[in-house]
């Protein structure tokens, strides 16, 4: 572990003079079946990455059998339910290796094996992190679709991996609503042809249909035992897939490796977080999204930490739930992401205030920029000025935390995610690809692999290497912008291409361009980020319909609905204008750039608009903001 600043500063050398033997040293610290036989194997023109190549191993080893010997009555999993009423399970390493065995018996009983690609749509519930172990177990890459997807959305994941097995649930609870989960899979499948068996786990105890294929996770379980050997996995083979929106088309399956993906995962839950062997770590992430796979399953318990497990949401039964379950279990590390701190900046102090926050030592933040606001007020009402807060900065397809400072050991600065982790070659590019140096603004891009990087796009590895190889060749592109200080520090200044980060979510414009166009009184669409006092950003969508008379009220609630329906509630646009047409460059073209400054409200500063087609559109967009 990075105990220091020196120690910090030796490592970043270390890491840019000899990558090789920098994440040798770091992957020997790991249990490997056999040891690879090259540490790194790169072109990024191909683009082709190996880790660890020629190694064999299984991340479940590492996770779970290796912490037996050492700890195995220390609590893994701590379940707390969304109900504050419902006891909380505390499960142990040697119970959570056991369920995990037990879990993948019942997989292979039903059919799975090395290789098949396995749908788990779920709720935060302990039995998903224990599926997804399971999946890692007998060498099945899981596919885990956030459960506040759509029916449509979770068919598209499902068909694009060609899943055979779909792990499910009858329902799940979020704070006062339960959601029909096996409802929503049922529709799902009608468009699937590949799932062979579904597996039901029971939460709700809702009354659900029943198909041919379906079976009760209570009763599979029965039928097998807790012994199932690990299955010998290359370092190169797919551990998993998840889904991240792109700028255009359908989302991309980015495939993360087992060897690369476990030892990055590890090392940098470890230093970021400073984690100590007594310390209650809980990010608030769902498993859904790539935190949670990263910083609640594998990389805490590669590292034999306590991980937290919230089934609930912030604000349910009120909006000290945080705080609540913060006091109960004596958190020490809490990682969560700015939109939630700024919906809870919203209620008075005196709801954190009657909870004991005296265990916590380091805050977290992830998902989008922490403004400066927010920053403060999580540092003063939850950190007491006592917590040093780590301003994490990643991707789906980076496996892990890229920038970042290390709790309390690098130095920390407001609104910043300070410096590139050692072995993580951050630069700023200019427009014409060059690199900048010292201070300066412009494109984020990272020079030299690190062993996390998602090695593909499932089923299109070309679009891979157009989206993150092709704009600037020889560095991989993130599709962020950034600035840097003179001391080297960066702050993510936000997307760079047609994706909108809403409440933390990666949203791309174009899928729910598709899905409003859907709509029969629908002729064109465009969907553009404004900026959100809570949510960070928000969608606008302006519409242009067949019959501009229609009623506008009824038509923004079916557009919602459409687009709910189609991806999830998560997209559906907070302002929808119907508008007669969208300002065109004369090549036709739509010109974003000004949509987004007049939803900003920002349109004193729209630039030179006389050499559109269509200039007046834009006089009609402001009178109806105005
Ligand atoms: O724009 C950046 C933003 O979230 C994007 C990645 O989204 P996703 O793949 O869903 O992963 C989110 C969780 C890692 C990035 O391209 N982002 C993420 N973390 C930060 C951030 N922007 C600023 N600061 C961060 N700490």
């Amino acid at each position: 572990m990075i105990n220091s600043l020196s120690e910090f500063k030796h490592a970043a050398k270390q890491a840019i003079e000899n990558p090789e033997s920098f994440w040798n040293d770091i992957a020997n610290e790991f249990q490997w079946i056999s040891p690879w036989k090259q540490t790194l194997a790169f072109d990024f023109s191909t683009p082709e990455i190996k880790w660890f190549v020629g190694g064999k191993l299984n991340i479940t080893e590492n996770c779970l059998d290796r912490h037996l010997a050492t700890q195995p009555n220390k609590t893994a999993i701590l379940f707390e339910p969304n109900d504050p009423t419902e006891e909380a399970q505390h499960i142990t390493y040697k119970e959570l290796h056991s369920r995990v065995c037990q879990t993948a018996n019942m997989l292979k009983a039903n059919g799975a094996k090395k290789g098949d690609r396995i749908c788990i749509y779920m709720p935060m519930v302990p039995e998903l992190a224990i599926a997804v172990l399971a999946c890692a177990r007998i060498g099945a890459i899981h596919s885990v679709v956030f459960a506040g997807f759509s029916a449509t959305a979770l068919a598209a994941r499902i068909n694009d991996a060609s899943c055979t097995m779909l792990l499910t649930a009858d329902g799940g609870f979020r704070g006062a609503k339960t959601i029909g989960l096996k409802d929503i899979a049922d529709e799902a499948l009608q468009s699937c042809t590949t799932v062979e068996s579904c597996i039901v786990f029971q939460r709700t105890n809702k009354q659900v249909n029943w198909n041919p294929i379906d079976r009760w996770w209570h009763e599979e379980i029965e039928k097998v035992d807790d012994h199932c050997p690990a299955e010998v996995m290359d370092s190169e083979d797919p551990l998993f897939i998840l889904y991240t929106s792109g700028s255009t088309g359908k989302p991309k399956g980015m495939v993360h490796s087992c060897g690369g993906y476990m030892v990055y995962t590890a090392y940098t839950f470890q230093n970021v977080f400073q984690y100590q062997s007594n310390d209650v770590y809980w990010c608030t992430a769902d498993i859904g999204w790539i935190t949670g796979h990263s910083y609640i399953v594998y990389g805490p318990l590669a590292n034999g930490a306590t991980t937290v497990m919230f089934e609930g949401v912030p604000s349910y039964p009120d909006f000290d739930r945080f705080w609540e379950v913060c006091a109960k279990h004596k958190i020490t590390h809490f990682y969560t992401a700015p939109t939630a701190i700024r919906a809870l900046q919203k209620h008075p102090t005196a709801l954190i205030d009657k909870h004991d926050l005296s265990s916590l030592k380091v805050l977290g933040s992830v998902g989008e920029p922490i403004n400066a606001e927010a920053w403060h007020w999580y540092d003063a009402h939850v950190g007491k000025h006592n917590c040093p807060i780590v301003d994490t900065w990643w991707q789906t397809e980076t496996g892990g935390i890229l920038i970042t400072s290390l709790a309390g050991v690098t130095p920390q600065k407001p609104t910043f995610a300070t410096l590139p982790m050692p072995g993580i070659q951050a630069v700023l590019l200019n427009n014409e690809g060059d690199e900048i140096e010292g201070e300066g603004e412009g494109i984020l891009a990272i020079k030299h692999p690190w062993p996390s990087i998602a090695r593909t796009i499932w089923g299109d590895h070309e679009r891979y290497k157009n989206v993150y190889f092709s704009a600037y060749p020889g560095y991989y592109f993130p599709g962020d912008g950034a600035l840097r200080d003179a001391e080297g520090n960066f702050r993510i200044t936000g997307r760079v291409d047609d994706v909108v980060i809403v409440s933390g979510h990666n949203l791309g414009t174009a899928p729910i361009e598709n899905a409003i166009n859907q709509h029969a009184e629908v002729v064109e669409s465009a969907v553009v980020g404004f900026p959100h006092d809570i949510k960070g950003n928000a969608l606008c969508a302006y519409v242009i319909v067949k019959d501009i008379s229609i009623d506008k009220t009824l038509i923004e609630k079916e557009i919602r609905e459409e687009v709910a329906k189609t991806i999830g509630p998560i997209a559906k646009p907070d302002r929808i204008l119907v508008v007669s047409g969208l300002p065109k460059t004369r090549s036709g073209k739509i010109m974003r750039r000004i949509l987004r400054k007049l939803a900003a409200g920002d349109d004193n500063n729209l630039g030179d608009i006389s050499t559109l087609l269509n200039p007046e559109v834009v006089d009609e967009i402001r009178r109806q903001n105005s």
